[in-house]
C-alpha cells in the first residue's frame, strides 16, 4: 500500500465545508503538534530499525538452516548454549533504547506542558457532556458549543488555553493537527494549549469511549485572524438579535419544555443541560459536528432527535406541525 493510500485512509470524512479537513497527526499546524509529530517520527524510526533488524534475523536463519536434501530430518540440530556477549547485548542495548526513549518523551511533555501562558492569551474553558462540547469564553462571557473559535497565529505570539472539565463521564479533546489528546475528568480540570498557525477549520472529536454516541461527539476548532476572532466575539456577548426575539414562534419555544434545558441569552430561556443556542445559526454545524447547519438539518433534528442520533439525551418532544414550523423559524432566526 502507498503511502499515499495510508495517508488517505487517516483522513476523515467531515460534513460541510473546510480548509484543513483531516485528522492527520503527521500534519502539524501547531507547536504542541509539532513537537508531538516529531517524537513519533524519532519513535517509528527506533522500533521500525529495530524490526527490520529482528524479522531480517528470523528470515536469515530460517533459510540458512533450513531443511536441505540428504539432511536426516529425524535428527535433533546441535544444541548451543551460553554466550555471554550475546546475552550482554541483547540485555543492554534494550535497556538503552528504553532510557533513550522514556528521556525524550519526558522532555517533550515537559516542554509542552510547562510553556508558559503569553500576556495575550486567550482563556477557554471546554466542558465534555454525553455527547457535546459545552464551550465557555470566561473573560467574554461567552458561552457556545462545539466549535471553538480563536486567534490564529503565524508567529506563535498568541495562543489559546484551555481548562477542560466533565460533567459525567471521560471524555477526551483531541484536535490532531493542532495537540495532542488530554482527558476531560469528572471532579479535576486538566490543562492544555495550543496556538494554530493558519486561519482554518480544524476537526477533533472526543478520543475517550463515553457511551453509545461517543463517535458522534465531534468538535471543531474554528482559527480565524484575530481581527474576524474580535469580530466573532463581540457577536457573540450581544444578547439574541432582535429579529429573533420578535420572531412570533419564540412564544411557542418558550412554552415548551425546551427551556429547561436550553439558553437563549436575553430572554427566560435559561436551562442549562443542553447547548446555548442564542446564537445557534452562527455555528457551521448541529449535533456536535455531526450535521451541518442548515434549516432542513435544524428542522430535523427538532422533530425527532433520536433519528439522527439515536441514545442522545434530547428527547423527541413530538412536537405537532404548527409548533415544529413556529420553533424551527425562531431557531432559524438565532443568528
Ligand atoms: Cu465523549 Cu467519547
Amino acid at each position: 500500500m502507498s503511502v499515499h493510500c495510508l495517508l488517505a485512509l487517516l483522513q476523515a470524512h467531515v460534513p460541510g465545508t473546510a480548509e484543513h479537513r483531516i485528522t492527520n497527526i503527521f500534519r502539524p499546524l501547531a507547536t504542541p503538534a509539532e513537537a508531538e509529530k516529531n517524537i513519533a517520527l524519532l519513535v517509528l524510526a527506533i522500533t521500525g530499525a529495530i524490526f527490520v533488524v529482528v524479522a531480517g534475523l528470523i528470515v536469515y536463519t530460517c533459510w540458512r538452516f533450513r531443511l536441505r536434501p540428504g539432511d536426516d530430518a529425524q535428527q535433533e540440530p546441535p544444541q548451543v548454549y551460553g554466550s555471554n556477549q550475546i546475552e550482554a547485548a541483547w540485555t543492554v542495548i534494550p535497556i538503552l533504547i528504553v532510557f533513550v526513549l522514556v528521556g525524550v518523551t519526558a522532555r517533550v511533555i515537559a516542554s509542552v506542558q510547562n510553556a508558559s501562558p503569553p500576556a495575550s492569551m486567550l482563556k477557554i474553558r471546554v466542558i465534555g457532556h454525553q455527547w457535546w462540547w459545552e464551550i465557555h469564553y470566561p473573560d467574554y462571557g461567552i458561552v457556545t458549543a462545539n466549535e471553538v473559535n480563536m486567534p490564529a497565529t503565524p508567529d506563535g505570539r498568541i495562543a489559546s488555553y484551555f481548562e477542560l472539565q466533565s460533567v459525567d463521564v471521560l471524555h477526551n479533546f483531541w484536535v490532531p493537527q493542532l495537540a495532542g489528546k488530554v482527558d476531560l475528568i469528572p471532579n479535576r480540570t486538566n490543562y492544555m494549549w495550543m496556538d494554530p498557525r493558519e486561519p482554518g477549520v480544524y476537526v477533533g472529536n472526543c478520543a475517550e469511549y463515553c457511551g453509545t454516541q461517543h463517535a458522534n461527539m465531534l468538535l471543531r476548532v474554528i482559527a480565524q485572524k484575530p481581527e474576524d476572532f474580535r469580530q466573532w466575539a463581540s457577536d457573540q456577548q450581544k444578547p439574541a438579535v432582535p429579529g429573533a426575539l420578535a420572531n412570533p414562534g419564540r412564544k411557542t419555544f418558550e412554552s415548551l419544555s425546551c427551556v429547561s434545558c436550553h439558553a437563549v441569552k436575553g430572554t427566560a430561556a435559561a436551562g442549562k443541560f443542553g447547548p446555548d443556542l442564542t446564537h445557534l445559526m452562527s455555528r457551521q454545524t448541529l449535533a456536535s459536528a455531526m450535521l451541518p447547519n442548515t434549516v432542513e438539518n435544524l428542522r430535523a433534528w427538532i422533530d425527532d432527535p433520536q433519528k439522527s442520533k439515536p441514545g442522545c439525551l434530547m428527547p423527541n418532544m413530538k412536537l405537532s406541525e404548527p409548533q415544529l414550523n413556529a420553533v424551527t423559524s425562531y431557531l432559524e432566526a438565532l443568528r
